[in-house]
């Protein structure tokens, strides 16, 4: 996917079934590693943040079949203590789960780069002094980082200078295969960390506290191979919503879990959409407009800042939104790089430090380029809620973490095509 052309100012409105989440994917996908044996996956989605990962374990020596059933099968058990190139890791933060997988199995981890959207630094000093309190030597270079434990890693508490959701997944996927208890303090509590959690715990890791800031793993000797059905992508559920109220809607997601979503739907209710909630389902719809509301972004379980982007898209839409919008980022340091995107198009946007404030404006179709995952969905969003013709190109950013974007919105009304 390199470019995106949508003809905007489309209602849309039909159902989407949603894929299985990319930031679950990918720490259970490496953190596979640690049971050394085989592991299937179903619901794995095919977007290319997930399909580099298992290019890097197959570089690493697991052998993976793509089964009929349309599961994924991993044989962990011939990966062996390596390093894989920059080339292939650099293009994925999700790389960074390899210290955690390779130091408990090996002893040994080297990770010579970690991708992924830029939002400024996105350092993982809590990583690494987690695995230091654990017994690793951490020795940093130009090429990128190495961690040893010759005499294996122990026990340690650990309390996370914030709940970073990389470092408390890194942390418990070593900790599993770790002799005595591991405390991790300030963990996240995002559902793809308790469906890690739920992983290891069905390859036979001892975890507790999944949910609270406090995460206990009592380290076993060994671990097996097990199934895992990735869960629901929650971020990809609320982009589609959010393309249901620029949209008008109504939009109903399926194979979504409703309650990953509160902070979303209790800021829809603010904005006057109507919402319906089943079992596995949401359904959105804002036939008549929207009030613009305030967002702060955090931890789970306050709202997602992978959804950030998303929202202030809305606010800007002067056809569809009344009121003034502030999105405040409380996660990353610098998230607005979308921003100027969206300044071309004719956005009322000023930001000063951590906030945007958003006036309703009236938007162009215009050519725009992406800048990162989610800042590109809120341009799609942006150009679908448009009339006239947008463009949006490095849309491979987009396709990191949507799968079948094309037909999805397709089957919603919208006159896309992706080049
Ligand atoms: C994960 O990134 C997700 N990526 C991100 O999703 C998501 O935005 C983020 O969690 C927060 O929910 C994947 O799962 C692959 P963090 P991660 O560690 O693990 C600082 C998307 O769009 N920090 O919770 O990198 C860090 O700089 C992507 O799907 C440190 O300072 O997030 C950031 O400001 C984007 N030191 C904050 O914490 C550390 O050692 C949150 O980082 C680690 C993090």
């Amino acid at each position: 996917m390199n470019k995106i052309v949508v003809n905007g100012g489309r209602r849309l409105s039909g159902e989407v079934t949603v894929g299985g989440s990319k930031n679950a994917a990918l720490p259970i996908l490496f953190g596979g590693i640690v049971t050394g044996d085989v592991c299937t996956f179903s619901n794995l989605p095919r977007v290319s943040d997930v399909l580099q990962t298992l290019e890097i374990l197959k570089f690493l020596g697991a052998r993976i079949r793509f089964l009929q059933s349309g599961d994924v099968r991993v044989d962990y058990s011939s990966v062996r203590a390596a390093c894989a190139p920059c080339t292939l890791t650099s293009a994925i933060r999700g790389s960074t789960y390899l210290l955690g997988a390779m130091l408990a199995r090996f002893g040994k981890a080297e990770l010579g780069g970690a991708g992924g959207c830029d939002f400024g630094s996105r350092p993982i000093d809590q990583h690494l002094l987690g695995f230091e309190r654990m017994g690793a030597v951490v020795t940093c270079r130009e090429s990128g980082v190495v961690l040893e434990a010759p005499n294996g890693l122990h026990g340690a508490t650990i309390p996370l200078a914030m709940p970073s959701v990389g470092a408390t997944a890194n942390l418990m996927i070593a900790a599993s295969l770790t002799e005595g208890e591991t405390e991790i303090r300030n963990a996240a509590a995002e559902p793809h960390v308790a469906a890690l959690a739920a992983f290891l715990g069905d390859a036979g890791a001892r975890i507790t506290g999944v949910g609270t800031d406090t995460i206990c793993v009592q380290g076993v000797p060994k671990l097996h191979g097990t199934h895992n059905a990735i869960i629901p992508d929650m971020i990809e559920a609320g982009t589609y919503l959010c393309a249901g109220v620029a949209c008008g809607g109504p939009v109903r997601v399926r194979a979504v879990c409703p309650e990953h979503l509160t902070p979303l739907l209790d800021a829809f209710s603010k904005m006057g959409a109507q919402i319906e909630t089943g079992a596995r389902s949401i359904t959105v719809t804002a036939p008549k407009g929207y009030q613009c509301t305030d967002i702060v972004t955090g931890p789970f379980p306050a709202f997602p800042t992978d959804l950030h982007p998303q929202m202030a898209a809305l606010f800007c839409l002067g056809n569809r939104a009344s009121g003034e919008g502030s999105v405040t980022e409380l996660v990353f340091e610098s998230r607005f790089r979308y921003i100027e995107e969206l300044r071309l198009m004719g956005a009322a946007v000023s930001v000063r430090d951590r906030c945007a404030f958003i006036q309703p404006s009236s938007l162009q179709a215009k050519k725009l380029r992406s800048p990162d995952l989610r800042g590109g969905a809120a341009l799609l969003l942006a150009a679908l809620a448009t009339n006239g013709q947008s463009e949006i190109t490095n849309a491979s950013t987009i396709g990191r973490g949507y799968e079948h974007l094309e037909a999805k919105l397709r089957a919603l009304g919208a006159h896309i095509t992706v080049f």
